[in-house]
């Protein structure tokens, strides 16, 4: 049975067929996801999905690639949307310099903000860190008791031995799949297995041999399959242990 960690099923690329897609998760072993959100507005609609479906959790945020919207309200929406009991973390958060370095300060600002509403409401964060590794880490790095994941993880081996270190999760999704993966394949071999988390990122990077495709965690066995080969566990080891690492982050049950 799969957990997948990090799916995006408020996104309207999924309005023509959620109700059918979310009612097949069982029948394909994944019985557990959460969707981040990102912005308020998006946020809120994770957590409707969280009400409606008994495996879903949700994690409200704002994603840095929304800093330009980001307003002084924006803190009090996610605050009020954080303390429904379905919201199991503050995410997706974090620093992305890869489509526009507009608004890094703003980036900085927001992340930093509810990276300290998270500590307040002691919830684990969940980090989008997109070739912006040298700054996340130097924010972390300021809140020794911030736990939480960093999804579809990208650094270095000593990134990820530094996060390890420091209590963080890794989050792996369908890149590392893919035949130029080879920093993320070290890095997998480099973690210890407590720590690693699968997730889709779900509409966005299917997992060979459906890259191309709108993604959805019934996909999560292709990237679990990399997991245990890089591991040499079978697939059930690698699906329950990372079901157990994202129910102890998250907790869940
Ligand atoms: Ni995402």
């Amino acid at each position: 049975m799969y957990f997948d960690t990090h799916a995006h099923y408020d996104s309207s690329k999924f309005n023509t067929d959620r109700e059918e897609v979310l009612s097949s998760m069982a029948e394909n072993g994944v019985t557990l996801i959460v969707d981040p959100g990102d912005n308020t507005e998006r946020s809120r609609r994770a957590v409707a999905l969280a009400h409606r479906y008994p495996f879903i959790y949700a994690a409200v945020g704002w994603h840095p690639e929304e800093a330009e919207s980001w307003t002084d309200e924006s803190l009090c929406e996610i605050r009020a949307l954080a303390a429904d009991e379905r919201v199991v973390a503050i995410g997706e958060i974090g620093l992305d310099y890869y489509w526009d370095k507009t608004f890094i300060d703003q980036q900085k600002m927001m992340f930093r903000t509810q990276i300290e509403l998270a500590l307040e409401l002691d919830l684990p964060v969940i980090v989008h860190d997109r070739e912006a590794h040298g700054d996340c880490l130097e924010i972390v790095r300021d809140y020794p008791m911030l736990r939480g994941v960093f999804h579809c993880f990208s650094g270095s081996v000593e990134m990820a031995r530094e996060l390890i270190k420091r209590g963080w999760y890794l989050g792996f999704d369908g890149p590392i799949t893919y035949k130029n993966a080879v920093k993320a394949l070290e890095v997998i071999r480099s973690v210890p297995m407590e720590r690693i988390l699968l997730e889709t990122d779900s509409p966005y990077l299917s997992p060979v041999p459906n890259r191309g495709k709108r993604n959805d965690s019934r996909n999560l066995p292709y990237i679990a399959a990399v997991v245990a080969r890089e591991k040499g566990m079978d697939v059930e080891t690698v699906a329950a242990a990372t079901m157990e690492n994202g129910k102890r982050l998250f907790r869940i049950g």
